[in-house]
Formats: structure tokens, sequence, C-alpha cells
């Protein structure tokens, strides 16, 4: 039967979907149903009994029926397993097996993420000293798993759980570790982090899968995040058409190009619409895509240290807390900054003459007059630039961002 449904679940969806695949999350062969959820969050089992410490769960944001088949895709469009749907709760999550599609393996480290069946025909008979990271081994949690291996005369494992940004960087720590405990093995391991408790409990019902015997929890990292300075940023300008947004954003441009300690990307509504997402119009669809487009550059700009200022109407705060999301996901910082100047100010100025020809009907779907804008509740800064110049816009700004310590 041809599978015509597909859904590209989430990264942590993902990340149990290979584990459902690979043995990893044995006995678990797919997502679990609500009477499984219900008994491993109340009880640590599932409905049969048998021990189990975490829901294990996908949700489809499109209604299915027992039987469907639904192709899951990874973000690069690849599909990588398919789900039969046994039930689809109300909150959208579904219940299936999985199976997947043999496709190769990708992203850094990717040889070092085999599955159980692989690593335990390499290990040697006897016992196995698991030892979970998510972060790295220090010179006393090396000789602590050494001397722990030497007293079970057990093969060490060493299991980096990658999951998201960090991932390279355990997989790194691990490797290094390896070469100071002779013998050592390593697997990369995408495993999503839970709440520590159960995140503990299911690291060793992965480790228990690769067949150790005893298992060790790393320390959990501590992430000092680097100095806001040094850390990528989104200036993300938010208002109606007129507002003084786009004056705003530019003069924050050249200051900070004038102070030179940035680099500065500036991704202006109405530059963006002549390029990036050119061809779209201003219908919700549209105008989510034309965010979702700007928050994707900017991220990209933010994840590499780089200070991206965005000026586009952004009307919808779900649009708007996606981006932030998304920038807070590369460990850059998001400043929302509401130009609150009201429609009454912008219709008077009316420099491009928009307004009027929106109260004429000549446009449909104007911001303000025939389509919503959502005030932020979220805004880090509001300017209502009404008898306001606009060095004094430009120079709150600024003040916001010496605050911050995102400029010195
Ligand atoms: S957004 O809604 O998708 O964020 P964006 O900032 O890119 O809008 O574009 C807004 C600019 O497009 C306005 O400043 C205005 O010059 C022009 N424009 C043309 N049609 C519309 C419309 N229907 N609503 C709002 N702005 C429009």
């Amino acid at each position: 039967m041809p599978t015509e449904l597909e859904w590209t679940p989430d990264a942590r969806e993902l990340a149990d979907l290979e584990l459902l695949l690979s043995g990893a999350f044995h006995p678990l062969t797919g997502f679990l149903g609500a009477a499984d959820v219900a008994e491993v969050t109340a009880r640590g089992r599932l409905a049969d009994g048998t021990p189990w410490p975490a829901p294990v769960t996908l949700r489809l944001p499109f209604p299915v029926s027992p039987g469907d088949r639904v192709a899951l895709r990874d973000p690069e469009g690849a599909a990588t397993a398919v789900l039969t749907v046994t039930e689809q709760a109300d909150s959208g999550e579904v219940a299936g097996p999985v199976e997947g599609l043999g496709e190769p393996e990708h992203g850094p480290f990717a040889r070092l993420r085999r599955s159980p069946g692989e690593v335990r025909k390499d290990l040697p008979e006897g016992a196995v000293l698991a030892v979970t990271m998510r972060g790295p081994l220090d010179s006393t949690a090396i000789e602590d798993v050494a001397a722990t291996a030497e007293e079970l005369e057990a093969t060490v494992l060493l299991m980096p759980l990658v999951f998201g940004e960090g991932g390279p960087a355990v997989v790194r720590a691990a490797l290094k570790a390896r070469d100071r405990l002779p013998g050592a093995n390593v697997v990369a391991v995408p495993l999503a982090p839970r709440e520590p408790a159960i995140d503990l409990e299911l690291r060793e019902h992965v480790a228990a899968a690769y067949g150790a015997t005893e298992h060790l929890a790393g320390p959990d990292p501590v992430v000092i995040p680097g100095p806001p300075h040094k850390r990528g940023l989104v200036v993300f300008f938010t208002g109606l058409s007129g507002s003084g947004k786009s004056t705003i954003a530019r003069g924050v441009r050249d200051a900070l190009l004038e102070r030179g300690s940035r680099t500065v990307t500036y991704l202006d509504g109405d530059v963006v619409r002549r390029l990036l997402s050119k061809g779209l119009t201003f219908s919700r669809e549209d105008r989510d895509l034309n965010i979702r487009r700007i928050g994707f550059v900017a991220a990209e700009v933010a994840r590499h240290g780089g200070l991206a200022i965005c000026a586009p109407i952004a009307p919808y705060a779900a649009t708007r807390a996606e981006v932030r999301a998304m920038v807070e996901e590369v460990g850059a910082d998001f400043l929302l900054v509401h130009v609150a100047t009201p429609l009454e100010e912008c219709e008077r100025r009316d420099r491009k003459g928009l307004y009027a020809k929106a109260r004429a009907g000549l446009i449909p779907e104007f911001t303000g007059i025939s389509d919503p804008y959502e005030e932020p509740d979220d805004a880090d800064l509001v300017i209502d630039t009404t008898g306001m110049p606009v060095d004094a816009a430009v120079a709150s700004v600024m003040n916001a961002l010496t605050a911050g310590g995102w400029i010195r």
C-alpha cells in the first residue's frame, strides 16, 4: 500500500525514533499510546507491567486513523521510517510500531552511531561498564571509571549522548576520554534529555540495551554561556507599517557599524520582500513564511556570534515566538523591540501613501486597517515614536544593548 501521509517530527521525536529503530529503546518498538503513557507517568511501567521510565511519544498535527501508514522524514526530507498508526489521542499524539527504511546515517560522527546489536557483537564476554556522558569527563572522573572497570574486570563503553548543538562536542570529549582508557569503546547515542530522575533511568535502560552490566552517569555539563558581547544577538523590530521600524533599525545598524565592535546583518522588511521573500503575498500563511525565513537567516547569523537586525511588521505573536525559539535554540539572544507608534500616527504620516490606498479599499489585508496586528506582550523594549526624534529612538535601543552587555 503506498504511503501518502508524511510528517517531519521535531528533533526530540526524531532522536527517539532513531533509538526505537536501533533497538536502544528495547523492548519498545514504537511510539506509546495513551494507556502506556498514563502508566509510565504514574508508575514507571508500561500498561502490561514492563518497567519503562519515560513517555516516548509523537504528535501529528493532522488526524489519522488506525491502520494508516505515515512516512516520517528527517528535516532534509529523507524518509527514515514508516509509522503504522494504532491510535491517536485528542492531543494529536499517535501510537504505533515504526519500521526503518534503512536510509544511511549522516551528521557528525555518524560512524559512531551504532546500534546495540552491532556494538554487542564487538564487545568481549563478561562485564561491561557503560558511562553515559552529556559533557566532558575530567581527570578525576576518568580515574573513577578506570578504577571501577578494573574492580569489575569490565570493558568500558563510553556513550556520549548526542542531542542538539552540543552533540559533536560530547563525542569529542568521549574520544578524548577513550585515549586515557585503554580498550574502551565509544558509541554515540541520540538520547534527548528528560527531567533528571527520568533521564537517569532512561540512560540505564539504554545502556542495558547496549549490553552494559553496570552503568555510570557522567557528570552533567556545567554550561557557561559566553559573555553577551561575544554571543549572537537578534534585534527584532515589530510594528505597523510607518511606525518607524526601518528608520530606527537603520540608525541602530549605522551606530553599530560606526563603533565597529560587532558584525551586523540587516534584514529590513521591504528589502527581504524584494529578494528572499519575493512573490509572497500578505496572506497570513505568506506573512508567517516571510517571518520564518527572516528568522532562519537571523538565527544562522547569530549562531556564529553575529548580530542580526530584523524589521518586518511581523503581526502574529505565535510566529514572533517561533523566531525567538529558533534564535535561542542556537545559543544566541533575542531582543524584541516593539515600535508601538499608534495607528493614527502611522496613518497621519502615511509616508508611502499606502494607508490612503488601504482605506480606499485598493490594498486588501492591510495591517492595522483590514488585517490584524497582535500587540506583543513579551517585548523587551517598547518605543512610541510619536513626537520623538529619530536619534532618541536609536539611543534607547543602543542603551538597551549596552545595558544587556551586548555592546560595551
Ligand atoms: S509582514 O507582515 O510579512 O511582516 P513586511 O514587513 O514583510 O510584512 O512588509 C510590510 C511592508 O509591505 C509594509 O511596510 C508596506 O510597505 C508593504 N505592504 C504592502 N501590502 C501590505 C499589506 N497588505 N499589509 C501590510 N503591509 C503591506
